[in-house]
Formats: structure tokens, sequence, C-alpha cells
């Protein structure tokens, strides 16, 4: 199959690439914007592989999109290129709009009119809104509360619509909150960990007690592959890891598998509109034969060492574009900060 792949050097897009490149019958089309945290670092590996390719475009231009599809013969699209971070959407949310609704939209009528045989809109947990108790089922009704969450639930909506009313092949994936190699810093877990390896104050929003549920990133791009092959058109899937856990916890995890101390958690003001809790049930992915395999503790044990022996992947993030935001996000709130215990 000549596979479409979306943001494709971003953290989830390259790890599947990798994942795609591993079965002989794919040919892997990698189109990405590279903006801030799409790095071909990411893809050293396959860069010359003879199954690979890569076009820089963004997935709202409408021409450059049509022509990918056309000249590469596309039977297959995988949809992760995306704005993916709550912080930013709360300051820009023009730019999550753009890409992930209009930008779905353009490349949701373009593999249309091309004939794809299979689209795959990879979108989040976050749809459901902040779920107090119990978890999530695909059927449950779409309550997002943030610019981000919102936008991907816009994107996921009109891809779902194709089936509706076109009959085009779609099928949605709802991950949660996902962790590995190669994840740009400012995400919860590589922040912690770069700020620990660096001896740097690791800032909790809140009480630290939102419960996320972790997953390995190898199990959600095993979860995204299975419901691009094996997914009833026009359904929505869940995958999870079945790792609860509240953010505190994770980061005393982080802290004690770097050997750093308690006290450089400090407890900073909450981020606005913050859910409280994500957590899904994944049967309908599970009866299709999914399960995830990476369990928590040897997940972020390897994530740990991979920061730990990658430094020159990640320092050059944290040094550019990235310090700015850092200092716009979180100076302030580290100055008026209370430790914890305290
Ligand atoms: O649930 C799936 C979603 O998970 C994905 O669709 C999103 O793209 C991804 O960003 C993630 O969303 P979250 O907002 O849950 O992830 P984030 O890593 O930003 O934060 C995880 C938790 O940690 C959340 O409760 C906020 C908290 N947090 C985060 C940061 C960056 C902190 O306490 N301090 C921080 O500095």
């Amino acid at each position: 199959m000549n596979i479409l792949l979306t943001g494709g050097a971003g953290f989830i897009g390259s790890h599947l690439v990798r994942r795609l490149l591993d079965r002989p019958e794919h040919q892997v089309i990698n189109f990405d914007a590279l903006r801030y945290s799409g790095n071909l670092a990411n893809l050293e590996s396959v860069q010359q592989h003879p199954r690979y390719r890569f076009v820089q475009g963004d997935i709202c231009d409408q021409p450059l999109v049509e022509s990918v599809i056309r000249d590469h013969q596309i039977d297959g699209v995988i949809n992760c290129a995306a704005e993916t971070h709550v912080d930013r959407s709360i300051l820009d949310p023009g730019s999550f709009a753009r890409t992930d609704v209009v930008g779905t939209g353009v490349l949701l009528e373009a593999a249309r009119q091309a004939g794809v045989r299979r689209f795959l809109q990879v979108s989040t947990d976050e749809v459901y809104g902040s779920v107090e108790t119990g978890t999530s089922s695909e059927t449950d009704r779409l309550a997002p509360r943030s610019p981000y969450s919102a936008s991907k639930a816009g994107g996921e909506l009109l891809a779902l619509s194709y089936w509706t009313t076109y009959q085009f092949p779609v099928v949605v994936t709802r991950g949660s909150n996902t962790y590995g190699s190669h994840q740009y810093p400012e995400k919860f877990i590589p922040l912690f960990v770069t700020n620990a390896i660096d001896a740097q104050l690791l800032p909790l929003y809140g009480d630290g007690r939102q419960c996320r549920d972790w997953l390995a990133v190898e199990d959600h791009c095993a979860g995204i592959e299975h419901a691009f092959l094996h997914g009833e058109p026009g359904t929505a899937y869940n995958i999870g890891g079945g790792n609860e856990r509240e953010n505190l916890t994770v980061a005393e995890m982080i802290l004690d598998s770097l050997g750093q101390s308690k006290s450089l958690l400090r407890y900073v003001s909450d981020r606005p509109g913050h859910d409280r809790r994500y957590a899904v049930d994944c049967s309908r992915l599970r009866e299709l034969g999914w399960k995830p395999v990476v369990s928590f503790a040897d997940g972020l044990r390897e994530t740990v060492r991979w920061y730990h022996e990658h430094e020159s992947w990640w320092r050059p993030i944290k040094s550019g574009e990235f310090k700015r935001y850092y200092e716009e996000q979180y100076r302030r709130r580290l100055e008026e900060g209370t430790a914890c215990g305290s």
C-alpha cells in the first residue's frame, strides 16, 4: 500500500513511519510542514530507506496535497499532522482551528476526490472532556473543553461525516496520553525528565492530582496501524494504556529514577480549564485484536534512559524557540510557585 502519513516528522508520526516501513508491503510518503515540533532528526535511521519519501508541506495547502496524493498514487492516508499542545492552544487558538479542522478538511476532500481506499484520522481521548468517574466509550457524547480538544473534535467529526455522506472509508482513533522517545519537551513527561536531568524545577499545575492514562508510543502506533488495517469504516476506536496515574506520582517516579530530590517539585498556578481526568474503555479495539503490551514502569524507565542518553537530541530544542515559550509559560509561575510539602 502507498501510504501518505502526514505529520511523520513529529513524535507519534516518526514512530509510525518506522513501524510501517518494517512491513515490506508498505511504501511511506511522509508529508510534514516541519513546524516547531517536526524534526527530521527523528527519522535519521530511515532517511535512505528505498520505500520512504519525504515531502515538506502543510495540510492546508490544497494544490500541494492534491498533487502529492496523485503523484504518489496514494491508497491510504493516516493524518497525524496536528497542533497538539493544550497550553499552546490557550495562547494561540486560531492555529489549532486552522491545522486540526481546516487542514483535515483539505486532506479529506483531496483523498476522496482521488479515490483513496482508506483514511485514518488520529484524534485524542480529550474529545470526551474531563471524566470525573468511570471510562469513556466511543458512543459517549463529545464534550471538549480546550481550543485544542475542540479543534480535534471538529476534525474527527468532519472525517466521520465523510463516511455518512460519501461512504468514504474513514476510521478515527482516540489515543490517550502518549509518552516515549523523541517527544518534544513541552509535554509533561519529557519536560519533567529533561528538567530533572538538569536539576531544574518541575512545574506541577494546580494540586498535581490530575489523572492521565499513560500509553507507550509503541502501543499507540500498534493501535493506529491495527485500526487502519482492520477498523470498520465510519467508526472511532479508543486507544489507552490502562495506566492511570496522578501527575504528582509520575513526577515522583521520574525524580526517583534519576536520583533527584523531591525539592525540585513546584506547585504552580493551574492551566485554565484544566481537565481533571481522562480514562478510556478500549474494549472495541481489543475485540479487533489489539492490546497494549508495555507496562508503565518499564516504559517510563526506558523513556528516562532515552532522554539521558540523547542529550544531543533535546538540548538544541530546549535552547531554541522553546526557550522563549518556556519563559512566557513558566517563569512567573515558577517564581510564585510553592515547594512540595510547604
Ligand atoms: O490525552 C491525550 C492528549 O494528551 C493528547 O491528545 C495531547 O496532544 C497531549 O498533549 C496530551 O494532553 P495533556 O494536556 O494531558 O498533556 P500534557 O503533557 O500537556 O500534560 C499532562 C498533564 O500534566 C496534564 O494534567 C497537565 C500537567 N502538566 C503539564 C505540563 C506541561 C503539569 O502539571 N505541568 C506541566 O508543565
